[in-house]
């Protein structure tokens, strides 16, 4: 074959050799160079992409009671009940002559807001004559006098956290103190 080159054809078999072959070496080089820039620059992190992820791989239940977990969880269930304990108004009391002192006073030993003050016998001997499970009611469910336009008892004296039965016991004991 090479027999048939003539002396030009064999020159430009050579140049264009050294062409190609200097193309691919710039192209090394190129993809050397663009590699090497792709690594040294921040990777792209998207917030909202890495939350997501880590919602789709989160366990499915976080609960783990292992000696330690379970210790845990006994101290967290105590410290609610001692929390729904104070939930309740004043320790729990039933003991009406506290409650009244906690609460009630604040109008009733005053006669603010128009309440009938525990020292006033004349004004407690008709509310009396309702009977004490009406006068109990009024105080849970809150009351303006027999015409409704009356100064506001406010349900419970104003403290939801107490029970229908320590109400209960502060209105027989408020009784005992004006018959
Ligand atoms: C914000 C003031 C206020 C507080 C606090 C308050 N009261 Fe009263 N109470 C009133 C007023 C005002 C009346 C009179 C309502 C009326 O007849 O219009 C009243 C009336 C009553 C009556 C008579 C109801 C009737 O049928 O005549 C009872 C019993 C009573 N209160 C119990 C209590 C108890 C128990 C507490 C505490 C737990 C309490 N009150 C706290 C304002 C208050």
């Amino acid at each position: 074959m090479s027999t048939h080159l003539t002396p030009s054809d064999r020159t430009f078999m050579k140049h264009f050799a050294m062409m190609i072959a200097m193309l691919a070496g710039t192209a090394v080089v190129l993809m050397i160079v663009g590699t090497f820039v792709w690594e040294s620059l921040p990777k792209e992190s998207n917030q909202r992409e890495m939350l997501r992820a880590a919602d789709r791989i989160a366990p499915v239940a976080s609960v783990y009671a292992g000696d330690t977990g379970r210790a845990a969880m006994e101290a967290a269930k105590a410290a609610a009940a001692k929390a729904a304990a104070a939930q309740v108004a004043y320790g729990g009391t039933t003991d009406g002559k506290v409650i009244f002192g906690k609460l009630c006073t604040t109008c009733h030993s005053t006669g603010a807001a128009g309440a009938p003050m525990i020292t006033d016998k004349a004004a407690w001997a008709p509310r009396i004559k309702q009977g004490i499970a009406t006068l109990v009611q009024h105080a849970i469910n809150g009351y303006k006098g027999p015409t409704g336009n009356g100064p506001l008892m406010p349900p419970k004296g104003g403290n939801p956290a107490l029970t229908d039965a320590q109400v209960e016991a502060t209105v027989k004991w408020m009784v005992s103190q004006v018959q």
